[in-house]
């Protein structure tokens, strides 16, 4: 065999032969070319730069090339793009290292990537490109802001594109229960629903609020839109003292409670329907308690007889109108106590009335003390509790800390 070589030497055969022997040898070192890692899958967002690091010893001659496996399609052999995309590149780091990079990743970069060498049999890896997309809303296919009659029902709908295939899940603003009825179990009460839909049916005034859907598929930023339903209903009218007592002489307020949806407007009426408009005998004050409720406020400043009798708060909105009845009726006041004393309890009083003030405008105006429980409804023996200018607050406030 020897003898054979040495023969032939010179000749092509003898110089194919040298090489294979060569090979022979290569593969009996184990200086084959070699992977020294696996190609890792790369998860990646549309429009960032992807990169797939492919690191072969001992190439010797061998080449590198970079196949898109799903299309079989060649992207570069070597340093040397062959694909006609002007966002790939290869580098080499001179030594075992070769990177694809892929420079604004889009959608239809997404598959199999190889990194292969042109052994035979040839070697390869392969590894996967994922692109994700951050969900975003589809606004045409989305639900403005609703207008539903209290009882109606409303389909809220919220479609978001993505990749992953973006989860929807729906939140009030206000923190407050998803009513959903007609579901297999009946009516159920969840703080968040998943789905594109959300059905509300017979739906009540405290289903009106902001509703949010918010779109996720774990490729930051989520995405919400903020939906209105506004649930719209006949104004109600509520009176917790439809007859209230008080001395002549004193302050006194009236009061109802008012619901309606779209906003209504309240107004005070004595009995015979002349309107009661804010001057020194009257002081009117609305007090926002929810989206939908109003506290309404009547102050009558020193009551004389011709102030006694009915008095009517209504609300009007665009659905209908609905009103409340409150009757001033005259208490004597009880056996009075010598002067000095009423006096100095009457300074009290006002000490009192001005620290209820101040913690809060909600604070209702009726009897305040056991000593003052005597009294029906909603009448203050003493002074009532003042619609005290804030510079009035400020200066008792400071006198209060001064002390
Ligand atoms: C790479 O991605 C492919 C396709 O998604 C998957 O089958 C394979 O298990 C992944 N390999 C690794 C190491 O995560
Ligand atoms: C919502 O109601 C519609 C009909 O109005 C119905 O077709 C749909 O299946 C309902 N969806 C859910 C989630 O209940
Ligand atoms: C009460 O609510 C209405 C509308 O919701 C708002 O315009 C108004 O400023 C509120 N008033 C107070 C005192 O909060």
């Amino acid at each position: 065999m020897a003898g054979g070589v040495r023969a032939t030497c010179g000749g092509p055969l003898a110089r194919l032969l040298i090489l294979a022997v060569l090979h022979v040898n290569f593969v009996a070192l184990g200086l084959e070319p070699d992977f020294l890692f696996p190609l890792e899958n790369v998860t990646i967002a549309q429009g960032r730069d992807a990169m797939f690091t492919c690191v072969v010893n001992n190439l010797g001659g061998y080449r590198v090339a970079w196949i898109k496996a799903d299309t079989k399609a060649i992207l570069a052999i070597h340093e040397h793009v062959i694909t006609n995309n002007a966002r790939l590149s290869v580098t080499h780091n001179d030594y075992n290292t070769w990177t694809l990079n892929i420079r604004g990743v889009k959608r239809e970069d997404r598959g199999q990537y190889m990194c292969q060498v042109n052994t035979d049999p040839m070697k390869m890896q392969t590894a996967f490109l994922e692109v994700v997309i951050p969900p975003d809303i589809v606004y045409e296919e989305t639900s403005g802001d609703m207008m539903v009659p209290e009882g109606g029902s409303a389909k809220l709908v919220c479609k978001a594109r993505g990749f992953p295939p973006p989860k929807i899940l729906w939140r009030r603003e206000d923190g407050g229960d998803i009513i959903s009825r007609g579901g297999p179990q009946g009516k159920t009460k969840v703080l968040s629903l998943e789905g594109e839909v959300v059905n509300l049916t017979k739906v009540t005034r405290s289903e009106m609020g902001a509703y949010l859907c918010i779109a996720a598929n774990g490729v930051p930023p989520s995405v919400s839109k903020r939906i209105m339903l506004h649930v719209h209903f006949h104004p109600l009218v509520q009176v917790p003292n439809q007859l209230v007592g008080a001395p002549t002489g004193t302050d006194v307020t009236l009061q109802c409670h008012v619901e309606a949806s779209p906003k209504a407007i309240n107004y005070w009426t004595r009995e015979n329907g002349e309107m009661i408009i804010s001057n020194d005998k009257y002081q009117m004050g609305e007090i926002n308690s929810s989206a939908y409720s109003v506290q309404m406020r009547l102050l009558v400043r020193s009551i004389q007889s011709n102030d006694l009798g009915g008095y009517k708060c209504i609300s009007k909105n665009s659905i209908g109108d609905a009103e409340g009845n409150i009757r001033l009726y005259e208490v004597e006041l009880p056996n009075r106590k010598p002067k000095v004393e009423d006096e100095r309890s009457s300074i009290l009083n006002e000490i009192n009335d001005v620290r209820s003030s101040l913690q809060g405008p909600l604070r209702e105006g009726g009897p305040r003390t056991a000593e003052d429980a005597g009294f029906l409804g909603g009448a203050a023996p003493h002074p009532a509790p003042r619609f005290t200018p804030p510079s009035m607050f400020l200066i008792i406030a400071l006198l209060h800390a001064a002390c």
